[in-house]
This record gives structure tokens, C-alpha cells and sequence, in this order.
């Protein structure tokens, strides 16, 4: 190596758009990553602007997306601001040139995605979508030990995730929206079953409402059969009264011609063999030194979205939450309202759209 010449790839320069609840595991996240700096933010709401660049030492801050960007000019922007701001903030991000993450729901249809995703191949610019629970370690762990044939030919999944969490506290906005639970939580669930089993080629689903208070629905029973074969529930609850809560966790479970998966509450992540045997791994998540309870899980999977989003970038290869793919879990979300709608089964779109 020649004296005096680094071997530490430039840093990447980012923006981040929308400073709200979420953003600041975004923000932290980004902090702890070598490699990486986000430049300026951006809020609408300059109080809470000021507090984000107060709190995470960012000395540039603008209220306005297209000042941000001219003034920045980023190699990326990470959208933190709800489904409504995407496409204002994806075009603008494109016209600028920088590659763009988005936040979940993305661009709120499939048809929405469509125009974003074809805007930022005109461009040039990666579009990737944070979908973050594939990338929490227990899940991974799962996803990992699945695709290394530990049970033979998978056959049946379950994907679950029932609490009675108050998560209308941190966001009050759930209250209120007209579709709830499939499409602010399930949404992920769905994604997770596309990568641990594939696509999808039906799915069935029922839904209700158990809190008054609210104005969507905050249970959803979901029926998937996969171009593999497989036939998964997901199913999804923010009415559920347990004793022991196991929020924010995911459980799943996995049948297999060669044995079984069982995640469990407890972080432990049990294999049955054949013969009858079990072996028992403890899959908990390392807290990121930022972290907080009971966030950790979702934390420290916001952190390993963004590591690998930067590894992706540096060897060239493509996230695999990129926006073409995502559009795959935003036509689950749809399939599940309509079906819901009409208590039937659905054939969801697919990319690319017919
Ligand atoms: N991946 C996850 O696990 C996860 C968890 C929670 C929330 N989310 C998603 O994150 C997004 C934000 O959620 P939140 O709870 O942080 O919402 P929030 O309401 O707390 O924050 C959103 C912020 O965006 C700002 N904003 C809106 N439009 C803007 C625009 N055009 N320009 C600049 N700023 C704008 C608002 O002023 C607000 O401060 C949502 O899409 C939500 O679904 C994802």
C-alpha cells in the first residue's frame, strides 16, 4: 500500500426528507454507519426540523424538498415522509439525480409505484424501498436456515403477529387512516412470506375492526398460495390482550418435507428434524448502542436495511427490496382489500404489469 493513500471508500452523501417518530431510527442508524453522511434534513414543519437537527447535529435544514436538493445536490435521499409526500419527493430526488430509498407504503398503489418506478429507470437513479422486517435478525436467521434446505421442501408457513401494543400514542396517524393494519404492518408480514416462500399467485382474507376508537381495521386473516406450492397464513392483530405481549415480534412457523421451524416468542428458533430431534438457537437481535424498548428488533433491523443498502451500493448489485420487487408486496397489500371486500380470492399484479 502506498504511504499516505487511504483505502477507505468515499463517503456517500445523503439527505433525509420527513424528520417524524420514525425518521430518528433512520437518523441513527445512518450515524453509527462508517461510510455514510447524512448532509442536511428536511421537514415541513420547521419546529420539528429544528429538534431533529438539534438532537443528531446536522447544521442544514430546509422546509422545502426542492431547496434542500439544490442546495445539497446528495448522492441519495431517504424518504422518511408518509405515503401521500412520495411521489412529490421521489420525482424531485430523480430529477436531481440522486438514488432515492423510500419508506413503506410506498407511493400508496401499485399504479402510483408503477409511474415512480418508471420515473426513476428515465433517470437513472436506484429507487429501493425501506422494508426493513426481512432484515430483523431473528427473521433473517429464518429466511437463512429455510433457503440452506435445513427442513427439505417447505409446504406450509405462518407468519403472526398479534398485540395489544398502543401504537396510536407515537403514531396518532393510524387512528385515523381508513386502511390500517394490511397496510401499515401487514404489509411487511406479506413481504416477509415473498421471502421465505415466493410469489403469489392467490390470496384470500378477512378482516375487522375490535377498537371503536379507530377508523380502519386492526385484524386481518390472510390465505396465500405461492407459485412454490406453499400455502402460508399471515395473519395480523392490534387487538389482542396477552399477558405477556410479545410486541413488536413476528412469529413464524414453517413445515417442511424434512422437518419444521418454530420462532418462538422468546427469540429461540427451534429445528425438527425427521427422526424427531430439535436443536434450539437463541436469534435475539444485538441492541444498536441507540436503541430503546421494546423497539430493539425494528431498530437494529433499520440498521441492517441500511448496511446492506450501502453494500449493494458499493459492489453495484441491487437491494433486494428495490422498487420493481416491492411493487410485488404493494399488489399482496391491494389483493388482501379486495378480497377482504368481496370474501373471495384474489390473483394479485405482478411485476412487470401486464
Ligand atoms: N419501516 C417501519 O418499520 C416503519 C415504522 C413506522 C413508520 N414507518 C413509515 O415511515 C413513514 C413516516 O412515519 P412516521 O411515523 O415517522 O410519521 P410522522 O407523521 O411522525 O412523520 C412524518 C414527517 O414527515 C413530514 N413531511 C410530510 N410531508 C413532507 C414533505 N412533503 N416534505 C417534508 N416533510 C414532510 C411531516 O411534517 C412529519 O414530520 C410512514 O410511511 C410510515 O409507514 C415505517
Amino acid at each position: 500500500m502506498t504511504r499516505g493513500h487511504s483505502t477507505t471508500p468515499p463517503g456517500v452523501r445523503g439527505v433525509l426528507i420527513g424528520c417524524g417518530f420514525f425518521a430518528e431510527n433512520q437518523l441513527h442508524a445512518w450515524q453509527a454507519l462508517p461510510g455514510v453522511e447524512i448532509v442536511a434534513v428536511c421537514d415541513r414543519d420547521p419546529a420539528r426540523l429544528a429538534q431533529v437537527r438539534e438532537r443528531f447535529g446536522i447544521d442544514e435544514g430546509h422546509t422545502d424538498a426542492g431547496r434542500l436538493l439544490a442546495s445539497c445536490r446528495p448522492d441519495f435521499v431517504d424518504i422518511a415522509a408518509p405515503t401521500p409526500a412520495h411521489a412529490e419527493l421521489v420525482e424531485l430526488a430523480a430529477c436531481a439525480g440522486a438514488d432515492i430509498i423510500c419508506q413503506k407504503p410506498f407511493a400508496g398503489s401499485p399504479a402510483a409505484a408503477r409511474a415512480l418506478i418508471e420515473t426513476c429507470r428515465h433517470h437513472g437513479v436506484s429507487l429501493s424501498i425501506h422494508e426493513n422486517f426481512r432484515w430483523q435478525h431473528a427473521i433473517r436467521r429464518v429466511i437463512d436456515t429455510l433457503r440452506q434446505g435445513a427442513i427439505g421442501r417447505p409446504f406450509f408457513g405462518r407468519i403472526s403477529y398479534r398485540s395489544g401494543f398502543d401504537v396510536y400514542r407515537a403514531q396518532p396517524y393510524l387512528a385515523r387512516a381508513e386502511r390500517f393494519i394490511i397496510e401499515d404492518l401487514g404489509i411487511h408480514l406479506l413481504d416477509v412470506a415473498r421471502a421465505l416462500f415466493g410469489e403469489v399467485d392467490r390470496l384470500g382474507c378477512e378482516i375487522t375492526r375490535v377498537n371503536p376508537d379507530i377508523r380502519g381495521e386492526d385484524v386481518a386473516t390472510m390465505m396465500l398460495h405461492h407459485d412454490s406450492e406453499v400455502t402460508t397464513l399471515v395473519d395480523c392483530s392490534y387487538a389482542t390482550r396477552l399477558a405477556e405481549d410479545p410486541f413488536p415480534q413476528s412469529l413464524i412457523e414453517i413445515d417442511g418435507s424434512h422437518g419444521s421451524l418454530r420462532l418462538a416468542p422468546d427469540y429461540r428458533l427451534t429445528r425438527h428434524d425427521a427422526a424427531g430431534g430439535q436443536d434450539t438457537r437463541e436469534v435475539a437481535p444485538t441492541p444498536p448502542a441507540w436503541s430503546t424498548a421494546p423497539w430493539t428488533p425494528i431498530q437494529e433491523s433499520v440498521s441492517a436495511f441500511q448496511a446492506d443498502w450501502l453494500d449493494a451500493r458499493r459492489g453495484g448489485r441491487p437491494v433486494e427490496t428495490r422498487g420493481e420487487d416491492n411493487y410485488n408486496t404493494l399488489a399482496l397489500v391491494e389483493a388482501a382489500y379486495r378480497a377482504a371486500a368481496d370474501h373471495g380470492t384474489v390473483t394479485p399484479e405482478r411485476w412487470p404489469p401486464a
